[in-house]
């Protein structure tokens, strides 16, 4: 069974999984259901879901790339600020494709039609965060879930996605 899926739907053929956070003012602002519509919507799976509130460690090590940048304790200050949803999703070219629905990390610069084009103005209020590779997926989404939280399930919909 699990030969023929991956025959037909070209699993395993980047297969990622991507990590999402809907950041404190995603969350304040009740934006979870819009991101998350946009994520179901294109075809990605969602495999672990959570609400949670960031302590200061786990934010640092979160965004431990950032130490040392002028805008780093900011950063620290605002993902700690609130609640916020991490989400881990898979799919084919999860990371590139979350990427590009999320749009540009400056609101400015973020197209229309992107959540951060479409809900922010600001660089350090933009909604949402989203790994930027799958090695740093991993990173990060290890800090939030354990690897049994995620639930393997086939959706409904997988054989008119994938061709
Ligand atoms: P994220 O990690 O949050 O998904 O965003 P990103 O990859 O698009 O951008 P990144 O360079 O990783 O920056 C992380 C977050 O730091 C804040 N930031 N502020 N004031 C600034 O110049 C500045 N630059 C980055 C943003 O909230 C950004 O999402
Ligand atoms: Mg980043």
């Amino acid at each position: 069974m699990l030969f023929i899926s991956l025959y037909f739907f070209d699993f395993g053929v980047n297969m990622e999984r991507e990590f999402i956070m809907i950041k404190p003012d995603g969350v304040q602002r009740g934006l979870i259901g819009d991101v998350i519509t946009r994520i179901e919507r294109v075809g990605l799976k969602i495999i672990g879901l959570k609400m949670l509130q960031l302590t200061k460690k786990m934010a640092e090590e979160h965004y431990a790339i950032h130490k040392g940048k002028p805008f780093y304790e900011g950063l620290i200050e605002y993902i700690t600020s609130g609640p916020v949803v991490a989400m881990v999703v898979e799919g084919k070219n999860a990371v590139k494709l979350t990427r590009k629905i999320v749009g540009a990390t400056n609101p400015l610069d973020a197209h229309p039609g992107t959540i951060r084009g479409d809900f922010a103005l600001e660089i350090g209020r933009n909604i949402i965060h989203a790994g930027d590779s799958p090695e740093n997926a991993k990173i990060e989404y290890s800090i939030y879930f354990e690897d049994e939280e995620f639930v393997q399930y086939k959706k409904i919909d997988e054989e008119w996605i994938y061709e």
